[in-house]
């Protein structure tokens, strides 16, 4: 059987929330708090340029308080770099960012901005951070991750959920199709293979049943998922269709 799946919650939109009122609540750290308790195996949280979720006093509170992994997520800019620098999180997600997308929209141009990249992500890797690099399951974008030097790639699993959601379902086939051969090929190449972004209850088995893939980061549907449910068991139910998926066992 394939190893344990690792799962990752997406803190940022319980900031989304606490910042539409500008207070301090709902509290980013008391979701870290239950997510771990739930089954968690890390925290993601994405630092953006425009602070539109989480901030800066976030990560220093999140590093301070988590006895779980932080998986920090933030684009390739100087700040960032520097930010994660003087933290020294487990891991870093390089991520693209555009100020006026509503969320992460593509993976990363790693083959285009090799050398930057490659730079970029070097002193990240002495300082101890594992560097994971977000990309679309395509063969030039995983080939340029492993030779800038990193050690995990992330998978987006954004075309595939959307295709999913929307019915398109020969489109989603054919994207899972992709994820599932680049999953091979970049296993093949020594690097670690994480995935996600849209990931639902519904969408995830077949993403959570291919052995190559490590770790999952699941966000935005859990923390509404948590509006009906309450926040462990979102993340308690999505934890089981995962392990079962892996198992082979249908849910
Ligand atoms: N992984 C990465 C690299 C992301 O940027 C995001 C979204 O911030 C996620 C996973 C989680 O996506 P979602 O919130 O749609 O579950």
């Amino acid at each position: 059987m394939a190893e344990k799946l690792r799962l990752g919650v997406n803190i940022d939109h319980v900031a989304t929330l606490r910042n539409a009122r500008g207070g301090a609540v709902p509290d980013p750290l008391r979701a870290a708090a239950i997510a771990e308790a739930a089954g968690a195996d890390g925290i993601t949280a994405h630092l953006r340029e425009d602070r539109r979720h989480m901030r800066d006093a976030d990560i220093d509170a999140l590093m301070e308080a988590l006895n779980v992994p932080l998986n920090f997520e933030m684009a390739a800019t100087d700040e960032m770099q520097a930010i994660a620098l003087r933290h020294k999180p487990h891991a870093v997600c390089v991520v693209p960012e555009k100020r006026e997308e509503r969320t992460t929209e593509g993976g990363l141009e790693v083959a285009r901005e090799e050398n930057k990249l490659a730079g970029f992500i070097a002193p990240l890797r002495e300082a101890g951070s594992r560097v994971s690099i977000f990309i679309a399951a395509d063969q030039r974008q995983i080939e340029a991750a492993h030779r800038i030097g990193a050690e995990v790639i992330e998978l987006h699993t954004g075309t595939y959920c959307d295709a999913h959601a929307e019915g398109r379902f020969e489109e989603r086939d054919d994207e899972l199709k992709r994820l599932t051969d680049m999953a091979a090929f970049a296993d093949d190449l020594g690097l670690e293979v994480h995935a996600g972004h849209g990931l639902t209850y519904g969408c995830v088995p077949p993403i959570a049943a291919l052995p190559q893939i490590m770790e999952l980061n699941i966000g935005h549907f859990l923390m509404g998922e948590a509006l009906f449910l309450g926040l462990g068991p979102a993340i308690e139910k999505m934890r089981g269709i995962m392990d079962a998926a892996r198992a082979g066992v249908a849910d």
